[in-house]
């Protein structure tokens, strides 16, 4: 995932705050929230006017954005019972599924590992959601696993003893790096795989990702989840950054792996480690906080969406881990409490309502962590996500996808995200910084001018 953005975007806009009414006890006051905040949240997309490309945000959102935010909505329709978002949701996925792979034509020469992955894991949240399959194209889970194979032959044992490379192309900026957020999406799509189906091929690497992921160091003794190491350096110089999106997608996958083994200890351990850590960390006051930037007003595009994808995670493992619901819920419910008085037509990042550059709006990845922290608070009525066995992948179709322009679509003009390059993207050449893919953190402000967080 990407990039550069320019921070100056951000942090100028103030905005009158009246907030959004939620009584967090009360189901239809929380469906009347969290309809709000979704409607916020697609309207930064008309991928599926006429015209337009299903799939893909305008600038500053790079592709796997796009992923990110369907797989939210999916979330969001699984929660609510609001299905309104769901044609939109099955005509992006299967525009942007390329050759059944998420690797589409145009996007190939950028695409990174967690790129793809995030992409492949909003196929499995549609299978296990039960999104109805289009007839004549593969179910959902086939997509997610399609994903997986190739993502096996990826994993590289020249160096570091293992792990997945950031990027996928030797000729990008990234390919050098082994990183936190490609290997901790490979494990969480394993994970979520060995769970729906029962084959043990996706268990098997689950545990070999995540053991390589410890026994690396990418994951410490106190459980914190650092950005990622070279592989020039044989993953000697671990970058000590935390997105809270890494450790989100640990926690998912350790969550599923728990409920897969009957709630074995092995998984019992990293789960509740993981999730000690992550409960303190990234919840300060009890409000979900971008730790590593937010606080500092340093916070980019990509990174705006983190704490969102945290919580997704966070509201799956209470799914299929019902015990951590103790613990997780309470940090959820002070979450949305927050950010529901901050938002209004946009959602702020900062939902702690102190000053400085947190308070400015209004962006999709703040506006989708709102959203995520909001519906979370319905998961305790909602049924668990399906598997094979329980009738998920029931082969329900349709044959009417959707009604946007998804068959007709042509290059929209002004969509330059779309095909950004590393010698192309505006920004990125006016800051002299390579375009470079989310789980980048580290490499981005360890290398750049981004110090002293
Ligand atoms: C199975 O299919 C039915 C009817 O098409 C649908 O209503 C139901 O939600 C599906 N269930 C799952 C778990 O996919
Ligand atoms: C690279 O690190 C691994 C441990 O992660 C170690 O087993 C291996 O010997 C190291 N290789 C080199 C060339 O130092
Ligand atoms: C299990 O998954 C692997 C990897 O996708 C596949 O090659 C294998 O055929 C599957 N096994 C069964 C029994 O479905
Ligand atoms: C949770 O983390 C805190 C602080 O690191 C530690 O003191 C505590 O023992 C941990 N609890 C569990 C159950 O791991
Ligand atoms: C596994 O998940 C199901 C819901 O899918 C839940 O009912 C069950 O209690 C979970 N197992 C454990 C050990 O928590
Ligand atoms: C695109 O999707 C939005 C959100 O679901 C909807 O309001 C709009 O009518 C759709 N546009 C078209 C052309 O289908
Ligand atoms: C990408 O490829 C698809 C189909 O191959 C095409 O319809 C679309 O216009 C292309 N352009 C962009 C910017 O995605």
């Amino acid at each position: 995932m990407v990039r550069v953005t320019t921070l100056a975007s951000f942090a100028a806009l103030s905005f009158s705050v009246y907030g959004i009414e939620l009584n967090a006890d009360n189901s239809d006051s929380v469906k009347t929230a969290a309809s709000a905040l979704a409607s916020g949240v697609v309207k930064y997309y008309n991928g599926n006017e006429t015209g337009e490309i299903p799939g893909l945000l305008s600038m500053p959102y790079y592709w796997w954005e796009g992923g990110a935010m369907f797989d939210t909505l999916i979330q969001y329709w699984r929660l609510t019972g609001d299905a309104q978002y769901n044609a939109i949701t099955t005509q992006a996925l299967l525009f942007q599924k390329g050759e059944d792979d998420f690797m589409p034509m145009n996007q190939t020469a950028t695409i990174g590992n967690d790129d793809q992955a995030t992409w492949a894991l909003a196929a499995m949240s549609a299978a296990e959601a039960g999104l109805p399959v289009v007839e004549g194209n593969p179910k959902w889970e086939s997509l997610a696993a399609a994903v997986f194979d190739i993502m096996t032959l990826r994993w590289d044992e020249q160096t570091c003893n293992g792990g997945l490379r950031w990027q996928i192309f030797s000729f990008n900026n990234g390919y050098d790096y082994k990183n936190s957020i490609s290997t901790g999406l490979f494990f969480q799509l394993s994970a979520r795989l060995a769970r729906y189906t029962g084959n043990s091929t996706y268990s098997d690497w689950a545990d070999k990702s995540y053991t390589w992921a410890k026994s690396s160091g990418f994951i410490d003794e106190k459980w914190s989840v650092f950005d990622g190491a070279h592989a020039t350096k044989n993953c000697t110089d671990i970058n000590k950054l935390q997105p809270s999106y890494d450790a989100g997608t640990f926690i998912s996958g350790a969550a599923h792996m728990y409920n897969l083994t009957k709630a074995d200890s092995k998984w019992k351990v990293p789960l509740d480690g993981l999730l000690n850590n992550t409960l303190t960390t990234f919840f300060p006051g009890g409000i979900a906080t971008e730790v590593m930037c937010e606080e500092s007003g340093r916070c980019n595009t990509d990174m705006r969406a983190f704490k969102g994808l945290l919580a997704h995670n966070l509201i799956d493992t209470i799914q299929v881990a019902p015990y951590t619901a103790d613990a997780i819920f309470p940090k959820l419910k002070s979450s949305a409490e927050a950010a529901a008085k901050v938002c209004d037509d946009e959602c702020p990042l900062s939902w702690t309502g102190t000053g400085g550059e947190e308070t400015s709006s209004g962006d999709l990845g703040s506006q989708l962590s709102a959203l995520t922290v909001v519906q979370g608070l319905l998961v305790k009525s909602v049924s668990p996500p399906a598997t094979q066995a329980n009738g998920g992948g029931n082969a329900s179709t349709t044959t009417s996808p959707t009604s946007g322009g998804a068959a007709n679509a042509a290059v929209p003009s002004g969509t330059t995200s779309a095909t950004p390059s590393p010698t192309t993207t505006g920004n990125a050449a006016a800051n002299g910084i390579q375009r470079l893919g989310m789980g980048s953190l580290g490499m981005l402000l360890g290398s750049v001018a981004w110090v002293a967080l």
